[in-house]
């Protein structure tokens, strides 16, 4: 605890010297020592230890060494290491002591949505560079402070969001860039619905988990075991439900699409949502069920026209998860499973140009998800999925559920990043934030 109040003075005293002072700080020393030449395979950190982390760590074998990992869950860390390290990976109860451990090359952040900008932010400033899942953020506010933080310390980070680096979602997005088609009118996005649960009973936590350190930044409650692991995903408290889940990844793809030079939409209009409970000024009235919305459908705007609509399912469409794209010229769809329509079938006769697919990418090589973060550490070039256009895309998913909460449609000046009239909608930009967990 000492060593931990001593390292957060530490900080403290750094980040108050100009920008780049904090890198000289504390980052340059870290990354002059341990940095290893781009031959070695890169040494990672995994905060995190559950469902995706596994995926992670199959994918991570070809890559690099997990060689240190964190979890407030005793029994995940466990397995974990047994199961994908050998039993050879550092462990770690608490994140900030993986993040102060030597011979560490980068942090892959893979707790739920919560935890993942106050993760990130250390991790930078101690002079990692971060594999960050998705949702990024759980609030608009915390990207402008993610966004700084990446300026200041000159740190890569990637977002999980791998559908921008498959051909097949790259390919829907290059077309719509191409204007092959004329103009497109309309992008349907259906990302799914959460569960209605019923009620759920409070119980001691388990003995091998710190319930408290899993709220991190959010209100202390008691503990409901549907509140924890995996099912975080169907509380406002800790995520937005699909629409930031399966948005984080869909709305992404679309608005990459669609608008990929314009700040974001300018009307969130609400046409239907249903919660599981009842809502008074976009704050659940229950507490020991899922609270997040089972049903929805949200227009949103663009200045050039274009209208995104964000549904849990596109029936009249047939289907419930994909992107539809419809423009003058045609109409085509895309998920993880296919690519297809008239216009998909006519690039075997008239491929897109390839520099389509270099601007994607950045002008980086084809590489997958986890590659790409790999090859932008040693390069330090931005990588495929930067924070901050996936804020820009994200922060339509956060401003749909802020009108699904608040039950009415919203105004944006995408530019000031300001919901227009309506002082309450934008009071959640940011939340309260539990002392000693705040997100700065
Ligand atoms: N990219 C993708 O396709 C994809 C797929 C699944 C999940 N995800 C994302 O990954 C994240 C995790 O999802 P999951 O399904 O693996 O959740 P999970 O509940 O299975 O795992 C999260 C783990 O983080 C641990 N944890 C919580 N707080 C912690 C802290 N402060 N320090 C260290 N460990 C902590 C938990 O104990 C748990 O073991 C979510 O944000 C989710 O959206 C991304």
């Amino acid at each position: 605890m000492n060593k931990k109040l001593l390292r957060r003075e530490v900080l403290k005293a750094c980040s108050g010297v100009a920008t780049g002072g904090l890198v000289g700080c504390f980052t340059s020393t870290v990354q002059s020592e341990e940095r290893r030449s781009p031959n070695e395979r890169p040494r990672v950190g995994v905060v995190g230890n559950g469902g995706i982390a596994r995926s992670h760590a199959r994918g991570l074998k070809r890559l690099a060494d997990i060689v240190a990992i964190a979890d407030v869950d005793r029994q995940h860390l466990e397995q974990y290491n047994a199961e994908y390290a050998a039993g050879k990976a550092q462990q770690f109860s608490d994140y900030r002591d993986l993040i102060d451990a030597p011979g560490i090359d980068a942090i892959f952040v893979c707790t739920p949505d919560h935890w993942h900008v106050k993760i990130a932010i250390d991790a930078m400033r101690a002079g990692k560079d971060v594999y960050c899942e998705k949702p990024a953020t759980l609030t608009i506010d915390e990207g402008r402070t993610l966004g700084r933080v990446i300026k200041e310390t000159g740190r890569v980070l990637q977002v999980g969001t791998q559908q921008r680096s498959s051909p097949k979602f790259q390919t829907a997005v290059a077309l719509a860039h191409s204007q092959r088609l004329g103009k497109m009118k309309r992008v349907t996005v259906a990302i799914g619905s959460g569960p209605k649960g019923p009620t759920f009973d409070t119980s001691s936590p388990p003995s091998n988990l710190n319930w408290n350190m899993w709220q991190g930044q959010t209100p202390s409650v008691n503990y409901i075991t549907q509140r924890c692991h995996g099912n975080f995903r169907w509380w406002y408290e800790y995520s937005g439900g699909k629409m930031t889940d399966w948005g984080a990844h869909h709305v992404d793809i679309a608005q990459w699409a669609i608008a990929p030079d314009l700040p974001g939409p300018e009307l969130i209009e609400l046409v239907h949502a249903e919660h599981p409970v009842a809502f008074e000024n976009g704050v659940p009235t229950v507490s020991n069920t899922y609270n997040t919305a089972t049903s929805f459908k949200v227009r949103c705007v663009f200045a050039d026209g274009v209208e995104m609509l964000i549904v849990n399912d596109a029936k009249d469409l047939g289907f419930d998860n994909g992107i539809m794209f419809e423009s003058d010229g045609g109409r085509y769809f895309v998920n993880r499973g296919k690519l297809t329509g008239s216009p998909i079938e006519d690039l075997a006769k008239n491929p897109l140009p390839e520099d389509l697919f270099t601007k994607l990418r950045k002008g980086q090589d084809k590489l997958s998800h986890r590659e790409n973060f790999f090859a932008c550490c040693d390069s330090r070039d931005t990588p495929i999925s930067d924070a901050e256009s996936h804020c820009r895309h994200l922060n339509t998913c956060h401003l749909a559920n802020i009108a699904v909460r608040l039950g009415r449609s919203l105004k944006w000046d995408a530019t000031k990043q300001q919901v227009i009239g309506d002082e309450q909608a934008n009071g959640f930009q940011k939340r309260m934030q539990r002392k000693g967990f705040e997100v700065v």
